[in-house]
């Protein structure tokens, strides 16, 4: 059976930053700690004028063709995720590919294009996508480019403004890929959930408090359905767990209890039992209630314990590392939750070849899913050539009034005429309308 996976990752933050500690919190009259500590967050990465889901998308893609020196008959598919899409009907990867088709000789025509929507688990989905139609043996040998492109605005007010974030994650699905295997065992949580939605409307309708819990219910039954095909998991069997983050805290909620999931009826249980009891089992309880009231509390204990640290340390943390500084990218988010940790792991002289990711997807709406990913000798290379740090530290820092500015020009019921913040080289921008209401981008050398 064929190696299919990801073969290449890039990735292009909107260049604008709104500090969330500095800037935010005061104007909030919030106390900065809330979204360093208890959010995670330290800043959130916005558009420029000219930038929008096609210009951050086709950036991340250009840099990743040009890397590997692809052209677009190396292309058999081009599938965009997001969840901030314009139209109803012309899918964003004809964009896409008619930015790209400005830059690279040849064109896409025989290339598959569409547009993928569950909420944040869509850019997963569409790497499903992908795999899928390599295994099946209709890529003729060719990949497939998935692009997860967001801007994740919320109303101003609203308790996710906390959390917004705006940036593409470019992936090329690949036979004999060079960065990471996928698993063909996949684990669903997934049921009719009203935690967030759109309906016809640009921002969210965000019930965010019931979000968090279905993310939870949703990762846990994804989990059970994993285990049901992978076997159950062991806290020593995989290096990293990129999960979905739509804000630090929230991985931080859902990784001790999944400590707690994959640490029962194993010898870690029995080594923590001395200091903070054994996991609570219902049959030793009269109610519910009293069955949840003291597993919350076995989780409290748990959370303190030096083997959990240890374990989030190595295996959670790191993955958190890129999010910090970007926010919620919604389909690109647990993909960038991967490049964070991989590039941790470079960095730290940790070697991967051969080991395992655990991944965890979510949608709100809602869904989970989890697979497995075998880490690739290429990997090393792959991740020394994305130039996140300085995309990062090359963005230009907003006053709250600036950032007031930038959220009603991507408001599409503001008509805000405003000047760009930076100066755009050698990328797609936002090039004003077609006589159809289509946007136009072209290319600045
Ligand atoms: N120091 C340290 N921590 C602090 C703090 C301080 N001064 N002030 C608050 N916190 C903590 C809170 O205790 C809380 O952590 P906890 O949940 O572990 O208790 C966290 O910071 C957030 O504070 P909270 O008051 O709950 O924030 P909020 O009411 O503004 O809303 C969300 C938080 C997540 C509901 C909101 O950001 C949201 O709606 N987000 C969009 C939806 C979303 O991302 N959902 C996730 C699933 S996809």
């Amino acid at each position: 059976m064929a190696s299919v996976g990801i073969d290449a990752i890039d990735i292009w933050t909107g260049k604008l930053e709104l500090d969330l500690a500095e800037t935010f919190a005061p104007e909030k009259g919030e106390d900065p700690a809330k979204y360093t500590k208890g959010l995670g967050l330290y800043s959130s990465s916005l558009p420029d004028v000219y930038e929008d889901i096609v210009t951050m998308g086709a950036n991340a893609a250009r840099r990743l063709m040009e890397r590997k020196d692809l052209h677009p008959q190396d292309i058999g598919r081009i599938d965009v995720a997001t969840e901030s899409s314009f139209d109803n009907s012309k899918p964003v990867s004809t964009y896409i590919a008619g930015c790209l088709e400005q830059v690279f000789d040849g064109d896409f025509h025989h290339a598959n294009k569409g547009e993928r929507k569950f909420a944040c688990v869509s850019g997963t989905q569409s790497v499903d996508d992908a795999y899928n139609w390599i295994r099946a043996g209709r890529n003729r040998g060719r990949s497939a480019l998935v692009i997860a492109t967001d801007t994740a605005l919320y109303a101003r007010g609203d308790a996710g403004e906390a959390t917004q974030g705006a940036g593409a994650v470019a992936m090329l699905v690949s036979e004999d890929p060079d960065l990471v295997e996928l698993s063909p065992e996949q684990g669903y949580g997934s049921a009719d959930e009203t935690d967030f939605l759109k309906p016809n409307q640009q921002f969210p309708s965000v019930d965010g408090k019931r979000s968090v819990q279905v993310y939870l219910a949703r990762m846990r039954e994804a989990m059970e359905d994993f285990e049901s095909v992978a076997g159950d998991i062991h806290p020593d069997d995989y290096e990293l767990g990129p999960f979905h983050t739509p804000f630090p805290g929230m991985v931080r909620k859902a990784a001790v209890l999944a400590y707690r999931h994959i640490i029962r009826d194993t010898e870690v249980e029995d080594a923590l039992a001395d200091d903070i009891g054994r996991q609570p089992r219902p049959e030793a309880f009269d109610t519910e209630e009293e069955h949840l009231d003291a597993i919350s509390e076995y989780t409290d204990r748990l959370k303190d314990t030096e083997q959990y640290r240890d374990w989030y340390e190595r295996v959670i943390k790191p993955t958190l590392t890129i999010s910090r500084h970007v926010g919620n990218w919604y389909t690109g988010s647990v993909h960038v939750a991967r490049a964070g940790g991989l590039k941790w792991a470079r960095e730290n002289g940790r070697e991967l070849t051969g080991k395992r990711l655990l991944v965890g997807s979510y949608g709100s709406g809602a869904q989970a899913e989890i697979h497995a990913e075998t880490v690739q000798p290429g990997w090393t290379e792959e991740i020394a050539d994305l130039n996140v740090d300085e995309q990062l530290n090359g963005r230009r820092g907003l006053s709250f009034e600036e950032y007031e500015q930038i959220h009603d020009v991507h408001n599409h019921a503001e008509d805000a005429d405003v000047e760009a913040f930076t100066t755009p080289e050698r990328e797609f921008v936002f090039d004003g309308w077609g006589r159809m209401g289509e946007r136009k981008y072209r290319f600045v050398e």
